[in-house]
């Protein structure tokens, strides 16, 4: 493992039970929702059939997203670094006697075989804490011939406009409370405060971090990995939407795009 895989691992480890207990069970009321803003598929008709078919989320964290798909026919798969984040996935699959194989690990190098899987997701999960260079082929490696990879993530607007907190930055009284990183108060603003060309990985707290890198760097990474990009979706929340993640982001996410969606197709290998 990397120093970042490292931290990241020990910074979830510790934050795990604060953030389930904070924002577990808004994520679980709409569990086939994306993103901060908890868009619903049935609104973005991302998935593809889902029944039969071999699926793995990358970082699933607590499970919400693995448990609506294999209540909908998949055989799911869910993979993450931290092991007290699987064990609120373990509980939540249990709670409701869905059957979910959960695997300890990285995205960076994935224990599965190659062509093992029809479909990969990830919600804020491992596409977006799991370094890309590394992430992208080990997902092509494992993704089988027509096989897709949609994953949401924080898009490089949101993150050359982020401002980090300041004392006097009103809370959302509502706000559970963050446990670490880019959701500790800060907010995006209407300034680019950082370079578009060098996107950097944000520090999250405790050493961890998670990446956001150019649209044309995914691209080429896509490309290189024998994936074609099939739709980049940069969802606009229904006015009026509160994240529980970025509560002082509500007016932003109107008018710019805060996350970015992307579906991608394993093509043929030669
Ligand atoms: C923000 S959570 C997202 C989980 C879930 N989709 C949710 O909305 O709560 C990010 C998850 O990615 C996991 N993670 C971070 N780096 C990872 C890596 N390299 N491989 C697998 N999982 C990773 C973390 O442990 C954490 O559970």
């Amino acid at each position: 493992m990397r120093d970042h895989e490292r931290h990241n691992r020990t910074s979830w480890d510790r934050k795990s039970d604060r953030y389930q207990a904070g924002h577990g069970a808004w994520i679980g009321a709409l569990p086939d929702a994306w993103g901060a803003w908890r868009i619903p598929e049935a609104d973005l008709r991302l998935l593809p059939a889902l029944a039969g078919s071999d699926t793995l989320e990358l970082g699933c964290g607590g499970g919400q997203w693995a448990i609506w798909l294999a209540q909908h026919g998949a055989r799911v798969t869910g993979i993450d670094l931290s092991g007290r984040q699987l064990a609120h996935a373990r509980r939540n699959a249990a709670g409701v006697g869905v059957p979910v194989a959960l695997a300890q690990g990285s995205a960076e190098l994935l224990p599965f075989a190659p062509a093992s899987f029809d479909l990969v997701i990830s919600d804020h999960g491992a596409m977006s804490w799991a370094d890309p260079q590394r992430a992208v082929p080990e997902v092509a490696r494992v993704l089988r011939t027509d096989g897709q990879l949609i994953f949401c993530s924080t898009s490089p607007l949101f993150s050359m406009c982020w401002e980090d907190a300041g004392s006097d930055r009103p809370r959302w009284p509502g706000w559970p409370g963050w446990v670490g990183g880019r959701n500790r108060g800060g907010r995006p603003g209407e300034l680019l405060r950082g370079s578009y060309f060098d996107l950097a990985p944000h520090p999250e707290g405790d050493g961890a971090q998670s990446f956001t890198i150019a649209h044309g760097e995914w691209v080429r990474l896509f490309r290189e990995n024998g994936l074609a990009v099939e739709a980049l979706v940069e969802p606009r929340p229904p006015a009026g939407v509160i994240s529980h993640f970025y509560p002082e982001a509500t007016e932003w996410a109107q008018r710019w795009p805060a996350e970015t969606i992307w579906k991608v197709r394993r093509e043929a290998r030669t």
